[in-house]
């Protein structure tokens, strides 16, 4: 649900890059990588919003002068690994077309998200059909009016008014 308002907003904040999805559905794989890993529905949200994976350190670790204790609690953040310019060419831009997008949105190693494939699935059924069925799609309210929920360790928009 988070992923498909996050798709929705970019693309009508970008009506170029909707209109392209509409007029290619070859695009919609890359699209939804892209949307999986574009770090945040609005700007500044993720600093605001906690988000992170959680871990426990089972030895003492030092992390770029940190030393994190063992069995400390760690939240490892996978949107600002999406947005390493050292992976990421450009990566506070959102390209529905990259074609190099190793995101770490379901997770990495030994606990990946087994429900991945089932996401991807409906992701692309979802952005595939949207744009081509409402090509006018637009936001029902100034984006300053959304508001991110910050009950929830994902975050997400509260609600997310369209028109068309
Ligand atoms: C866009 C949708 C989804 C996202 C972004 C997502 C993300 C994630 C992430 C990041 C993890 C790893 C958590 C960790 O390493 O601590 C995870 C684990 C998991 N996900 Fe998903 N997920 C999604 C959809 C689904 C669906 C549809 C299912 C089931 C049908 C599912 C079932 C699970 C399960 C069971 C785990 C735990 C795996 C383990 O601990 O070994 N997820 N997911």
């Amino acid at each position: 649900m988070n992923v498909i308002d996050r798709g929705v907003l970019r693309l009508c904040a970008d009506p170029g890059q909707r209109s392209a999805l509409a007029a290619d559905s070859g695009l919609v794989g890359r699209a939804v990588e892209e949307i999986l890993r574009f770090p945040t529905a609005l700007p500044g949200a993720s600093a605001a919003v906690p988000v992170g994976l959680t871990r426990y350190a089972h030895a003492d670790i030092d992390v770029s002068g940190v030393t994190i204790a063992a069995g400390e609690l760690v939240l490892l953040n996978p949107r600002a690994a999406n947005c390493d310019p050292e992976v990421f060419a450009d990566p506070e831009q959102f390209d529905i077309a990259r074609t190099d997008n190793p995101h770490l949105t379901f997770g990495h190693g030994a606990h990946f998200c087994p429900g991945a494939p089932l996401a991807r699935i409906e992701l692309q059924a979802l952005f595939e059909m949207l744009p081509a069925r409402f090509p006018t799609l637009r936001l029902a309210v100034p984006v300053e009016e959304l508001r991110t929920k910050t009950n929830l360790i994902f975050g997400g928009l509260t609600e997310l008014p369209v028109t068309w």
